[in-house]
């Protein structure tokens, strides 16, 4: 699939769920993070559709988010459906990593190819401290599960205030050295300010070489992380919802006041 500026649309980003076992001061508010409804959430078949409907179109590269994916009931059955589409060439997860000690292994049965976890100091106190709570070792237990699992490369998306040179940084760059790590440094975002930055390591937030759209967790194909364009499945059709979004797919993004990182997985 082509976009109106002649770039190659091969990568859908499908957010499984808005909901999360972390706070993440950047991702999530404290209190009341304004979910959605049950009945809104796309159901696996719905989200099975969606993804054999892309995949003729072009699409080849899939990434799972949430929120926190594995928080999704029965995660690894979705994993299994969307593996079984003829065509898919990569099917990948970000998630926080909290859960991985106890799913990597069955995530990989069911075809998984590998994982993204979120992890910006290693720091016991300060990741508690941007969580909101969080249990660092959990997060160490489930980086190591996933390499023994086979979801490789195992990439570490660590987010950064504004220079990869920050302590916390650089110490997450040590860390992956040490244990065969990925790394990608993302700029920490803000959605309705417009503020976004392109991503160390990954191909993530410039424009020009943009490749992706997204499916949120309540069934609307996004053409942008950064507008607030969104076409409802439910409404157009998977099809149609998809075609829309290729064609109104912004040159680069602007803002938008419509989503939360929490409910649109970054
Ligand atoms: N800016 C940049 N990245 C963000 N993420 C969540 N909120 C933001 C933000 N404001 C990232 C997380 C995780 C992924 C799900 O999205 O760090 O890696
Ligand atoms: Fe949860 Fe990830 Fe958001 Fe943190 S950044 S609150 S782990 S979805």
């Amino acid at each position: 699939m082509l976009d109106r500026y002649n770039r190659k649309i091969n990568y859908l980003r499908i957010s499984v769920t808005d909901r999360c076992n972390l706070r993440c001061n950047y991702c999530m508010p404290e209190n009341d993070p304004c979910l959605l409804s049950h009945d809104d959430i796309l159901t696996f078949e719905e989200i099975q559709q969606v993804v054999a409907v892309a995949v003729p179109l072009g699409i080849d590269k899939i990434r799972l988010t949430g929120g926190e994916p594995l928080v999704r009931r029965d995660i690894i059955n979705l994993v299994s459906m969307i593996s079984a589409v003829p065509g898919l060439k990569d099917l990948g997860m970000t998630t926080n990593g909290i859960l991985l000690d106890k799913y990597a292994k069955r995530l990989s049965a069911a075809g998984l190819k590998r994982v993204n976890i979120s992890l910006d100091t290693v720091n016991p106190e300060k990741f508690r401290e941007i969580t909101r709570g969080g249990d660092i070792n959990k997060v160490f237990r489930g980086i190591s599960a996933a390499k023994e699992a086979g979801l490789l490369p195992v990439k570490v998306n660590c987010v950064i205030d504004s220079s990869t040179g920050e302590e916390d940084a650089m110490a997450v760059g040590t860390y992956c050295r040490e244990n065969d790590l990925d790394i990608r440094y993302i700029p920490k975002m803000d959605l309705e300010t417009g503020k976004f930055g392109i991503v160390h390591g990954g191909t993530g937030g410039n424009c020009i070489q943009c490749n992706r759209l997204r499916l949120t967790s309540d069934g609307k194909v996004k053409p942008c992380l950064f507008s607030d364009l969104a076409f409802d499945i439910r409404e157009f059709g998977i099809q149609e919802a998809i075609e829309q979004a290729l064609l109104s797919k912004p040159e680069k993004g602007s803002i938008n006041l419509s989503n939360l990182f929490h409910n649109i997985g970054g």
